[in-house]
């Protein structure tokens, strides 16, 4: 399906081939980036257009636009990739749009409509997809809005930006497959009922980096939060949904409110349920986490997310202590099912009942 709207191409002058393999074979996480950017503006009165994909290129922005000032910035995480047969590959990229807009919704930014969003996204992995690493690599997909009208009043900006930009990447946690070590934030929340936990919004990501600057100094790889209200309840890492699998087999994951209802999250509660596993989504308090895991009620954790994955998390670290999860350094057989099961889907190597490839 199209969106009726036409885009202007303009081919930049690409990396040269051998220059782009070499690049590609070793890629770190969101630090390289490919040749071309879909940009489409929207403004009132006038809505979405000039659509154009063109070479990637650094914006001119006036200093007092809008998102410099009051963080009108929306974004989604997505990713392509190259099947063993070359196919390219999008997973449910329907959801990346239909999530987008509801982040729009609670920034007071407009809505894209999903056909313009997939086939903006479509037509950048075209333009670009020679840089999808093989192998155990993907293109991550970085479709962003922001409001660029030059106005310091506080009110919804009249003029925002949409762009999609691609980069090449391999796994997000250094430690490749090896479970990681979590810090629990008792200083820092990261969203509050009514706040804006559940968009995907530059600013939620900003409030955690304090936090997760602490993990780092607590030599872990990831920070947890804990809710707003209470300081009980677990919610999030910083940029990933949290799983508990118990010793029946079980699961529970904090339910949906102030964490990001992530696309990852919801095919993972589906193909666990459709395994035959419970899956509970409900509030889970680190006391209770901390007790399970020492009684050993508690079996596995794992961190879930488009950049992610799906990671073992083997070791939480708190001010005052830190207890493992089992022995602390293997990825349990529940959350290896989950992973290969998913990534068998996003690959094109596992069948697709749900019809989740695109
Ligand atoms: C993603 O998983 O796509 C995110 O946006 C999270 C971030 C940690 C990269």
């Amino acid at each position: 399906m199209t969106s009726g709207l036409e885009f202007r191409v303009t081919p930049a002058t690409p990396v040269p081939a051998a220059e782009r393999a070499k690049l590609i074979e070793n890629p770190g996480f969101g630090k390289l980036f490919t040749d071309h950017m879909v940009t489409i503006e929207w403004s009132e009165g006038k809505g979405w257009h000039n659509a154009e994909v063109r070479a990637r290129a650094p914006f001119s922005l006036d200093p007092a636009a809008a998102v410099l000032h009051y963080a009108q910035e929306i974004f989604e995480g997505m990713k392509a990739y190259r099947g063993r047969g070359g196919e390219v590959t999008m997973f449910r990229p329907e959801e990346n749009a239909r999530r987008f807009n509801e982040s729009a919704d609670r920034m007071a930014m407009p809505r894209i409509p999903e056909a313009l969003f997939v086939e903006a996204v479509e037509k950048l992995v075209a333009a670009d997809r020679d840089w999808i690493p093989d192998g155990e690599g993907s293109l991550y997909l970085r479709p962003f809005m922001f409001a660029d009208e030059v106005f310091l009043g506080v009110k919804p900006a009249a003029h925002y930006i949409f762009c999609v930009i691609a980069s090449p990447v391999g796994p997000y946690f250094k430690g490749g497959g090896k479970p990681v070590t979590i810090w629990v934030s008792d200083n820092f929340t990261r969203a509050a009922p009514g706040g804006t936990g559940a968009a995907k919004c530059g600013g939620n990501y900003a409030g955690s980096l304090v936090a997760q600057a602490e993990a780092t100094r607590q030599g872990c790889d990831q920070v947890v939060f804990l809710d707003a209200a209470e300081r009980r309840w677990v919610e999030e890492l910083g940029g990933m949904n949290v799983f508990f699998v118990m010793d029946d087999g079980s699961i529970i994951t904090p339910p949906l409110g102030t964490i990001l209802p992530g696309i990852t999250r919801a095919s993972l509660i589906e193909l666990a349920r459709g395994d035959g596993l419970k899956v509970e989504e409900k509030p889970y308090s680190f006391d209770e986490w901390k007790a399970d895991a020492e009684s050993g009620r508690l079996r596995e954790v794992f961190a879930c997310g488009t950049a992610a994955v799906v990671a073992g998390i083997g070791t939480v670290r708190y001010r005052g202590g830190e207890f493992t999860i089992g022995d602390g350094t293997t990825t349990g057989p529940v959350t290896q099912k989950l992973r290969e099961a998913l990534v068998g889907i996003q690959r094109g190597e596992s069948n697709d009942e749900r019809g989740w490839i695109h």
